[in-house]
């Protein structure tokens, strides 16, 4: 298994339990004595260093949340806290070449390719990433960005490039924040790339680094904050390292329903606030479940936290379904062969219809064998992703 240090939210070897253990109490005790941050210690100290032109470029992977994001407050703050398994497989990677404008004026001045061909019709995105940023990166208007990203996936895949994308942009972004500020530590480039990451899509706030990602304020989690995602700060049992993600492709058309109206939907919404209790106390035992590797309630949180998300868009007004016939064939499938099989296959959902299947490492070969006998049939041109659990954006 890659890059298994110790530490917080690291899946942990057993041997390695105590020692872990304890820098988690150490963790926890900083953690409690540490002051809460605000938006204000994201906004940067006068400059030190100058950065005339250069490049800089990220891989971020996407996440695949166990406690779901759904609905939120303004300026992108969750309305309840969730959790996410980064990934491994499924990356955006972004160039930014930057040059120091000699004038600079009222607009920020970027071209952007996305795999290789300019894209006029992605830059609004991040125009308005951009507006909402400059508080915190004071310098974006003084600079002329070419920035180029591509996708380690089909991008009509229905797979939400959103998370990976913002992430590997932020990065980009702080990184040479970094170059003017070298003084930055990695801890706060980190935490720094995922408060803004989030103000451009907000799950993607759990994409700058592995390997358990929560994101939110939860009264049961030291450090969690509604302004960035932290590393799972507390013991995760062994069976989760290399946790599989297999992405069955049902519907590879553009998203019916855009997160942000479905997230606008939870306004008044008859069970809004029974939604956002129910993912604080998913989260509360979820630790248990973690720390012991207890996978039959592991699979009972996650697989109806997919369902609730589905069933909060079925109940909003106006209403809307995003799971297709194919979807709920693969669910009955998934039951009867867990069922059958006595492996801890389960599935969750993301907003749109393609199913994420998750089930650890050792039971791999009885699970990829039933997805190529009972469940390729249901996934669009046959098309599916293997992916995993994964550690975190490289620097390219
Ligand atoms: O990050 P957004 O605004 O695209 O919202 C994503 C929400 C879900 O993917 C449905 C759930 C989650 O927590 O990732």
């Amino acid at each position: 298994m890659p890059d298994l240090g110790l530490g917080p939210g690291r899946i942990l070897h057993h041997k390695d339990d105590a020692r872990a253990n304890k820098k988690c109490v150490l963790k926890t005790i900083f953690a409690q004595i540490s002051v809460q941050m605000t938006d204000n210690d994201f906004v940067p100290v006068p400059y030190t260093h100058q950065a005339m032109a250069g490049k800089i470029g990220w891989e971020a992977p996407s996440n695949i949340a166990l406690v779901k994001y759904w609905g939120k407050k303004a300026n992108q703050i969750p309305a309840n806290p969730s959790i996410s398994f980064t990934l491994s497989a499924s990356t955006t990677t972004t160039l930014v070449t930057y040059r120091k404008l000699e004038q600079f004026g009222e607009e920020f001045d970027f071209d952007f390719l996305f795999e290789g061909t300019a894209k006029e019709e992605f830059k609004p995105k991040i125009k308005t990433f951009f507006s909402r940023i400059e508080r915190f990166l004071p310098f974006l208007k003084q600079y002329h960005f070419t920035i180029e990203s591509s996708n380690s996936f089909p991008h009509s895949s229905g797979i939400a490039s959103s998370a990976s994308s913002m992430a590997a942009l932020a990065l980009c972004l702080v990184a040479l924040e970094k170059r003017l500020n070298p003084a930055m530590s990695p801890e706060f480039l980190t935490k720094k790339a995922s408060f803004l990451a989030r103000l451009g899509s907000g799950s993607a706030c759990r994409s700058v680094q592995g390997d358990l990602v929560q994101w939110g304020a939860h009264t049961g989690t030291v450090g969690s904050s509604d302004l960035y995602g932290i590393k799972y700060p507390y013991a995760v049992h062994p069976i989760f390292g290399n946790y599989q993600d297999t992405i069955l492709l049902v519907d590879r058309g553009p998203k019916q329903v855009s997160s942000t109206l479905g997230h606008d939907l939870m306004h008044g919404h008859p069970f809004s606030q029974q939604r956002f209790d129910q993912a604080q106390q998913n989260l509360t035992k979820l630790r248990p479940v973690f720390e012991e590797g207890d996978l039959d309630a592991f699979v009972e949180i996650v697989e109806s936290e997919a369902l609730t998300l589905h069933a909060m868009m079925m109940t909003s007004l106006p209403y809307f379904v995003l799971i297709k016939p194919n979807t709920l064939e693969i669910i009955n499938k998934i039951w009867a062969f867990r069922q059958k099989s006595k492996t801890h296959l389960c599935f969750t959902l993301d907003a749109g219809a393609n199913v994420h299947l998750l089930y650890p490492e050792g039971e791999k070969g009885e699970v990829l064998q039933f997805i190529k006998n009972e469940l390729v049939a249901y996934c669009e041109n046959g098309q599916y992703i293997c992916d995993k659990i994964g550690y975190g954006p490289k620097k390219m």
